[in-house]
């Protein structure tokens, strides 16, 4: 069993007015690896607020798994890369760098998404962009290689 926590960073998510339908996306399709999703929030586009809560679950939850939609293009307000990038001791670049590679067989705007991915402690972090469509296919892309990805890491 992976024990995963979502994190999707949007203002209008987290004020209710915009319904989180990527969070769902995820927290419907982590079953295809057995995961279990254990904490799930929206936080606002802040810095500080994406890296508490990775931090928090990572260190104290000590989840396996974190997935995070959202934030990742260049309106001025998106800034989870970076909130990610203070958390992270080891960065995993071939993880963003699939995706953006695969996703540009869809849409050649992957190439807008600043998503990084990396590893605190026990806890694998990746960002995915934010549409629940954006989700969908990076979930295809990473999902067959991620139950092995945290086996070598426990
Ligand atoms: N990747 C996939 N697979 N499918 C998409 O539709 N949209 C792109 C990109 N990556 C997209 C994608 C777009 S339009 C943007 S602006 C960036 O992700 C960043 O999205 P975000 O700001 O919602 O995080």
């Amino acid at each position: 069993m992976i024990k995963v926590g979502i994190l999707t960073a949007s203002d209008k998510g987290h004020k209710g007015e915009r319904e989180d339908k990527s969070g769902k996306v995820i927290q419907d399709r982590v079953k295809e690896i057995s995961g279990i999703v254990s904490e799930y929030v929206i936080v606002p586009d802040e810095r500080d607020s994406i890296s508490s809560t990775l931090i928090s679950m990572a260190d104290k939850s000590q989840l396996d798994l974190i997935l995070t939609t959202g934030g990742t293009g260049f309106s001025p307000r998106d800034i989870t890369p970076e909130a990610t990038k203070d958390v992270i001791e080891r960065e995993v670049p071939g993880i963003p760098e699939a995706i953006r590679a695969k996703s540009m067989e869809i849409t050649n705007r992957a190439m807008l998404s600043r998503a990084t991915a990396g590893i605190r402690g026990k806890t694998l972090i990746i960002n995915m962009p934010g549409s629940p469509k954006a989700v969908n296919e990076s979930l295809d892309i990473i999902l067959p290689v991620l139950i092995h990805a945290i086996e070598i890491l426990i």
